[in-house]
């Protein structure tokens, strides 16, 4: 939710903090805006829109400088306008701010800076952080910061300059991430290292509670009291190439296609051939812990959920462990019951999502064994949970998430496999045998990707239908899930998705010839009740595509087009069922003319509640 960047060096600061925003932009896209520092006056530009639209106001009116600061939005408080878009300035327009993250005590805050004779010029609760600075301001930007941010009660990834401060810029954290860009004499901050990575590789991950106080020799850094922090830097590993969309036309497609590799990049070193052993010693999380697990509970949002709810199948049928899947935003607020041999799993690609980690803070309270799946380096999630497995799934950019959800299915595959090695609930010749499936999965991906013209025609054909019905059945009912999600989220198109078995109780009254259905029906243990399913929508003139194993015969008759897998154990065939789904939600929306890779209303990390 909402990009910020800054930046103090010697380049032209306008190219770098444009250039930052349009990789931060996958945060939220409803208004940019930038501030630089010209002659010792700070300089703002905002516009309601995108990235581009800022673009094109600073080239018909350029901005100087080689500092500033830049601001991607997502709107919560006050509606997209260039009013409430970012930066934010104080009533004498010498100090500017921008914010990620939610003041809850805003309004407060804003009566009282009102009756202190302060003017405010917008709708947003971020305002009143400029109005505090300005307040406290009495030569030091930090200081006055300091003062801000103890009166402060919320989220925020702040950022602020002083136009009486030359060659400064002052950041603090409490929620939302930021990261700090130690380049060779520049130095940038942001919400993502992908703004960053094209400077530097060299970073470091700010935690809460800590300013960062960047100048043209250096970042220094503090608590929120003052006293100064050492802080570690990290390298980069993620190239800046991975983040172009190399010949594809949108980063969807682009991620969709990675897939393969990203399953092997996962894969790669935890498991072995020879051995027949999964090897997951990384995640840090004694042995001895883990054999004594009882239950697990998946903790996620959107995407992750439907990732976890593959992975409860998984860990049931492969470690005997019974496991709940919860909503993160649901979880945080019940009267939850954990015992000290639950494990705990909270899955998030970005691992920032307010929830999770709300979540995941309230389950370490209860439970010794707190595991991440994440494929964010250093977030939130990763640092707070006891253990981490990473996915590596590389920088997603599209923000309706597609490889990052293969990433964690393929993580929550492996501790599925570990927990049943540790806990001796397969024997060795299963074991080997599943692990010899699992890395045959890349390559039947892969032929289903040589596939896609044939899934882009029959999605052609349906590009103007308004509503889809998305059925499956055990394992692949939470790709079901997924898919109906993906068609929604692209090209809002109404889809919901149901247990083929749950059918007839409800969702069968919807349909007729304008709601198609597309059912998953792999030749596994429900097979025959998904040809059951099918011809209940048959009979009622439902149109059927349906998602088949290749060398499946009798699939043909019963429904209108079959778009075809290569077969797998039942249990693996997620990963393949799965694609399909994304590349036709994929081209429904990209034949719309919709803006596949940043949808209208959502963002790739949300950071409220
Ligand atoms: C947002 C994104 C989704 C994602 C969800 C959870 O809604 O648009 O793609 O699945 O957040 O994000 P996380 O980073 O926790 O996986």
């Amino acid at each position: 939710m909402c990009g910020i960047i800054g930046y103090i060096g010697p380049k032209s600061v306008v190219p770098v903090i444009l250039d930052g925003l349009k990789r931060l932009e996958y945060r939220g896209y409803d208004s940019a805006g930038i501030a630089v520092v010209d002659r010792g006056e700070i300089r703002v530009r905002r516009v309601k829109g995108k990235v581009k639209d800022l673009e094109d106001s600073l080239r018909e009116e350029p901005l100087q400088g080689t500092y500033g600061l830049g601001h991607t939005r997502w709107a919560t408080h006050g509606r997209p306008s260039e009013e409430n878009a970012h930066p934010h300035k104080d009533c004498s327009g010498r100090l500017v701010i921008v914010h990620n993250g939610i003041i809850e005590n805003y309004l407060a805050l804003k009566q009282k800076l009102r009756a202190e004779g302060h003017t405010f010029k917008t709708e947003t609760d971020t305002e009143v952080i400029v109005h505090l600075l300005e307040k406290y301001y009495r030569g030091s930007l930090e200081e006055a910061m300091r003062a801000a941010i103890g009166e402060i009660e919320g989220a925020f990834a702040v950022a602020a300059l002083a136009a009486d401060e030359p060659d400064r810029i002052v950041a603090a954290k409490q929620g939302p991430p930021i990261v700090v860009g130690l380049g060779d004499g520049e130095f940038l901050i942001s919400s993502d290292i992908n703004a960053i990575l094209a400077h530097t590789p060299n970073v470091v991950f700010l935690e809460d509670g800590e300013m960062a106080i960047l100048d043209r020799s250096g970042a220094r850094f503090t608590d929120f009291h003052g006293v100064p922090k050492a802080k570690t830097v990290e390298r980069v590993s993620w190239s800046p190439l991975m983040m172009e969309k190399r010949g594809f036309k949108h980063f969807m497609l682009k991620e969709i296609f990675e897939q393969p590799e990203v399953v092997r990049d996962t894969l790669l070193g935890r498991m072995s051939l020879d051995t027949g052993r999964v090897m997951l010693d990384e995640i840090g999380i004694p042995e001895a812990t883990l054999r004594r697990v009882r239950k697990a509970v998946i903790i996620a949002c959107g995407t992750s959920y439907h990732a976890g709810l593959v992975g409860k199948y998984l860990m049931e049928s492969l470690a005997g462990i019974p496991v709940d899947v919860e909503y993160a935003s649901e979880f945080r607020y019940r009267d939850f019951i954990l015992d000290p041999d639950t494990l705990v799993i909270v899955v998030s690609q970005s691992g920032e999502t307010a929830d999770t980690l709300a979540a995941l803070r309230a389950a370490k309270d209860r439970c010794a064994a707190v595991l991440a799946v994440t494929n964010a380096r250093s977030s939130s999630i990763a640092r707070e949970a006891y253990g981490v497995l990473y996915t590596n799934a590389g920088p997603e950019i599209g923000v309706a998430a597609t490889k990052t959800f293969t990433a964690q299915m393929t993580a929550l595959a492996l501790i599925a496999l570990y927990l049943a090695q540790v806990q001796e609930r397969m024997d060795h010749a299963a074991l080997l045998e599943f692990i010899q499936e699992f890395q045959r999965i890349p390559y039947k991906m892969e032929k289903i990707l040589g596939r896609a013209k044939a899934v882009e025609d029959l999605a052609a054909r349906f590009v103007s239908f308004s509503h889809f019905l998305f059925l499956g059945r055990w394992v692949n009912f939470p790709v079901a899930l997924e898919g109906a999600l993906k068609l929604k989220e692209i090209s809002y198109i109404h889809a919901e998705a149901y247990p083929g078995g749950e059918m007839k109780h409800g969702p069968i009254a919807l349909i007729d010839e304008k709601m198609p259905t597309l059912a998953i029906v792999p030749e596994d243990r429900v097979y025959d009740k998904m040809l059951s399913n099918i011809s209940e929508i048959k009979a009622r003139n439902g149109y059927v595509i349906a998602v088949a194993s290749d060398d499946d015969a009798r699939i043909r008759e019963r429904v209108d087009a079959v778009i075809a897998v290569p077969a797998a154990p039942p249990l693996l065939m997620p990963f393949l069922t799965a694609v399909p789904l994304q590349l036709f939600a994929y081209y429904i929306a990209a034949k719309r003319g919709a803006d596949v890779d940043q949808p209208r209303n959502l963002a790739k990390s949300v950071t409220v509640e």
